[in-house]
């Protein structure tokens, strides 16, 4: 059918010079906050997916868990937490990344995926691409295959589909 997509972008909202002068920060909170805005995030970041065999969904710590648990629901998949240090229980893969200043770091626990799996990664917003490459790293240390990554919104001016094409060449789905 011809449906009018439904108007996302209205309401992500832009907030200037946050977390500091100069930036303007993407917040999505109002998107899945709304009762339509949410289920249809949902259903098209998954629309691109479905029927494609996906056994799991990985999210990072935090945002990641909010779009990815009702994303793996939706594809009848599991869901497989990407975690900061220190919070899994018992034994993990480990994956640093470079963060503006610093690094940081993700896990999953070592037995959440095998080489069967057949895994997307999925997120709120991919900005530098550097927590979606680091768990796409955690999936590969698994042995699982990469189907894809899908987000809410790609911040298409810090090219972080560039970056990840460096390195992958699954599909890269954007909602916004
Ligand atoms: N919004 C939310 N998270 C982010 C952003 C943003 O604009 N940039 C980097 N992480």
């Amino acid at each position: 059918a011809n449906e009018t997509p439904f108007p996302y972008e209205n309401l992500v909202v832009d907030i200037p010079d946050y977390p500091e002068p100069g930036v303007v920060f993407k917040d999505i909170t109002p998107l899945i906050a709304d009762e339509r805005g949410f289920s249809a995030c949902v259903d098209a970041m998954t629309q691109h997916f479905l029927g494609k065999g996906v056994t799991k969904v990985v999210g990072s710590e935090a945002r990641g868990f909010l779009i990815g648990t009702p994303v793996a629901y939706r594809l009848g998949a599991g869901f497989v937490p990407a975690r900061k240090p220190g919070k899994l229980p018992r034994e993990v893969y480990t994956q640093s990344y470079a963060l503006e200043y610093g690094t940081d770091e993700l896990q999953i626990h070592k037995d959440a995926l095998s080489p069967d799996d057949r895994v997307i990664i999925v997120d709120d917003l991919v900005a530098t691409a550097g927590t979606a490459l680091a768990t796409a790293k955690l999936v590969e240390q698994s042995g699982a295959k990469i189907l894809g990554f899908s987000f809410i919104l790609e911040l298409a001016f810090l090219n972080p589909r560039e970056a990840i094409g460096k390195e992958y060449s699954q599909e890269v789905y954007s909602l916004i």
